[in-house]
């Protein structure tokens, strides 16, 4: 190789849940225990954007998220570059000396880290498709090992309407995620992220759900009776573009899921007051409205996401401006997102 440093730089988009993946079935392959399915925002609502430089001169492994140093020697971050590299050298796809060149990795989420928003999702996507561009894997199937750092994550390697099903082998070879529907086959599907609170939760997602499994009796109930039966009508709704189907199934399983965390003991928090009053406010508007308009999801974290028609938009936003003025104690902000494929840049 000619020069002794190479960089890659690359955005990934968050996914938001629709029906959740919740509990692991396998911690160390994430294998969960449920299929889980999901919408691809836009790149250019949240995401997170992550450059990597590789260099025969550097000495040390270094990763920065959001400009403060993380643990390179995290078990998580370890298995994606340990998988991708694994791959790049038996397909030859680089020269073997990049594989032996330390890298600097600096990633930076546009939104709130930790806080339900899918930061780890994005994150993952981001950190293993940059690896891939750095080591040339640029065809190459990646969304399982973007699972190995966070199981949402491997929903995000795809654009539009993304299914993870979890499959049932023991390596973890059919626990896939592909894609149900581009994004073009419902354009108008919106999102309005409204954010509560924007702080770092107490209970992360991986220690959440692995409590929940250990715990919770209604888990069991809700991946053997409940999740089966709304992939199916989920698909079928996505496929129909029915949205009031659509909102149905997805408020059901947001609920499903809190109540889940709440069986959990010691219980899983994530709603707060406001998340329950938004609740509250769109039954009532839906009610008022006389058809339902809009859906919410909470994923682990306080801060809403509203699924909608771009139709509706503006005056679900009107709504939303008269119930939480933007005092000190009821703040929202509204980031609109619209589904959109997979995306990323190369700025070098
Ligand atoms: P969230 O609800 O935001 O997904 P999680 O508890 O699932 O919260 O995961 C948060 C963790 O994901 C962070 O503490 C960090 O370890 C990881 N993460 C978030 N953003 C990134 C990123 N851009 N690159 C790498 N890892 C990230
Ligand atoms: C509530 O993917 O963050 O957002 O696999 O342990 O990293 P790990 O967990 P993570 O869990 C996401 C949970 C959820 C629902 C979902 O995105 O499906
Ligand atoms: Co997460």
């Amino acid at each position: 190789m000619d020069s002794t440093q190479l960089s890659v730089t690359c955005i990934a988009p968050v996914n938001i849940a629709v029906i959740k993946y919740w509990g692991k079935r396998n911690e160390s392959l994430i294998l969960p225990i449920n299929d889980s399915l999901s919408v691809t925002l836009s790149t250019a609502d949240l995401c997170s954007k992550t450059k990597i430089i590789a260099d025969a001169k550097f000495t040390d492994n270094v990763m920065i998220l959001n400009g403060k140093e993380e643990n390179f020697e995290n078990e998580r971050i370890q298995r994606c570059v340990k998988e991708i590299k694994a791959r790049a050298a038996e397909l030859g796809s680089c020269p073997k000396e990049l594989l032996e060149w330390k890298i600097h990795i600096e990633s930076e989420n546009n939104f709130p880290t930790a806080a339900g928003l899918a930061s780890s999702a994005s994150g993952y996507a981001c950190l293993v498709y940059s690896l891939a561009q750095l080591y040339d894997l640029k065809k190459q199937e990646i969304s399982d090992i973007a699972r190995m750092g966070s199981g949402s994550a491997c929903r995000s390697i795809y654009g539009g309407f993304v299914q993870w099903q979890k499959g049932i082998q023991l390596d973890g070879k059919d626990s896939i995620a592909f894609q149900v529907a581009p994004a073009s086959h419902w354009p108008d599907l919106h999102v309005l992220i409204l954010v509560v609170n924007d702080s770092k939760k107490k209970i992360g997602s991986t220690s959440g759900m692995a409590r929940s499994v250990v715990t919770s009796e209604l888990i069991k109930y809700r991946v053997e009776k409940c999740v089966p039966q709304r992939i199916h009508s989920m698909t079928q709704a996505i496929k129909d573009r029915d949205f009031s189907k659509f909102a149905e199934v997805t408020m059901k399983d947001s609920n499903q899921f809190h109540a889940i965390c709440l069986d959990t003991f010691p219980p899983c928090v994530y709603m707060n007051d406001v998340s329950h009053e938004i609740v509250n406010y769109i039954h009532e508007f839906n009610r008022t409205e006389g058809e339902t308009k809009v859906a919410y999801t909470f994923d682990a974290g306080p801060n809403a996401c509203l699924y909608l028609l771009e139709k509706n938009v503006k005056r679900v936003l009107s709504f939303v401006n008269h119930i939480f003025p933007n005092d000190n104690q009821k703040s929202a902000e509204y980031v609109r997102g619209i589904p959109v494929e997979y995306e990323s840049e190369d700025v070098n």
